[in-house]
C-alpha cells in the first residue's frame, strides 16, 4: 500500500519571517494521515530544518546538480542537501526544463546524483497544451521516464514520480480526474520494467492542485498524492490539501 505524500514546492516565493509563519501552522495542524514535505529555496534550507526537525514534516530542495562536486557556479550538489537533511530535491521540474534547457538525461543523471546521497529524487514529466493537442501526451511523458529508468535501473524503485501537465501549471486550470488518472495508469505500466517500481512508486499529480479539487484527483487509483505550487503558500489551502490525501 501506497501512502499518500503531499508536497509543496514553494519555487521562488518566500521570506524568512512568511516561511517560519507558515510552518509554524503546517507543524501545527498535524497529524496527518499523508506524508507531508515542503521544497523549498535552498537559501532557506539551514531555516527550515531547523524548524521542521523532529516534526512529521520533511523537507527538500527544488533542483540538485548532476555533478558531485566542481566549478559549478551557483549550482548545488547532493551532498550539500544531505548535509541539511533533506529528505527530498524535485529533479526535471517543468521550469527547469523549460527556462535551464534541462534536457532528459540531465535530468536522470540529477535523479542519480541525489539517489547516490539519500535523497528521494521526485521526477517531474509533463506535457505541454501543444503536445496535449497533438495527440502526444503519453509519448512524451513516456520518453521523459524512459531516460530516469535507463539511468536507474532496479532503483527506479526508489523515486516518486509527479505527472505536472504544464498547460495546468499557475493557471488554474487543472486535468480532471480522469486526464489525470489515465496518464498515471500509463506511466505506472511503464514502471513495471523495473522490478516491483510499478507497486512502490508514488505518482504525484501537480497543476493547479487546490483544497477545493484535491479530494477528487486523489481518490484516483493511481493518483498517489500532489505537488502543489501557489496553494502550498497559503497556510489553511495547503493544510486542506494534506488533510484531503488522508
Ligand atoms: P501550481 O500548483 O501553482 O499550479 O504549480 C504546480 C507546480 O508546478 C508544482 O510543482
Amino acid at each position: 500500500m501506497r501512502r499518500k505524500l503531499v508536497v509543496g514546492n514553494w519555487k521562488m516565493h518566500g521570506s524568512r519571517a512568511a516561511n517560519a509563519g507558515l510552518l509554524a501552522a503546517i507543524v501545527g495542524a498535524r497529524p496527518y494521515g499523508a506524508e507531508v514535505a515542503v521544497c523549498v529555496p535552498c537559501v532557506f534550507l539551514g531555516d527550515t530544518a531547523a524548524q521542521l526537525a523532529g516534526s512529521e514534516v520533511q523537507w527538500g530542495a527544488q533542483d540538485v546538480s548532476a555533478h558531485a562536486q566542481g566549478a559549478y557556479t551557483g549550482e548545488v550538489s547532493a551532498a550539500m542537501l544531505a548535509e541539511y537533511a533533506c529528505r527530498f530535491a524535485l529533479v526535471g521540474h517543468s521550469e527547469r526544463r523549460q527556462y535551464h534547457a534541462e534536457s532528459d538525461e540531465l535530468v536522470a543523471a540529477k535523479a542519480q546524483a541525489a539517489l547516490a546521497q539519500g535523497i528521494t529524487p521526485i521526477v517531474c514529466v509533463g506535457e505541454t497544451l501543444g503536445q496535449r493537442d497533438a495527440g502526444l501526451t503519453e509519448a512524451v511523458v513516456a520518453r521523459q521516464l524512459a531516460a530516469v529508468a535507463q539511468a536507474l535501473g532496479a532503483r527506479l524503485a526508489d523515486i516518486v514520480l509527479a505527472y505536472e501537465p504544464v498547460w495546468a501549471i499557475g493557471t488554474g486550470r487543472t486535468a480532471t480526474p480522469a486526464q489525470a488518472q489515465s496518464v498515471h495508469a500509463a506511466l505506472r505500466m511503464q514502471l513495471q520494467t523495473a522490478g516491483d517500481a510499478a507497486a512502490r512508486v508514488r505518482v504525484l499529480y501537480g497543476g493547479s492542485v487546490k483544497a477545493d479539487n484535491a479530494a477528487e484527483l486523489l481518490a484516483m487509483p493511481d493518483i498517489d498524492g500532489a505537488l502543489v505550487g501557489g496553494a502550498s503558500l497559503k497556510a489553511a489551502e495547503f493544510i486542506a490539501i494534506c488533510r484531503a490525501a488522508g
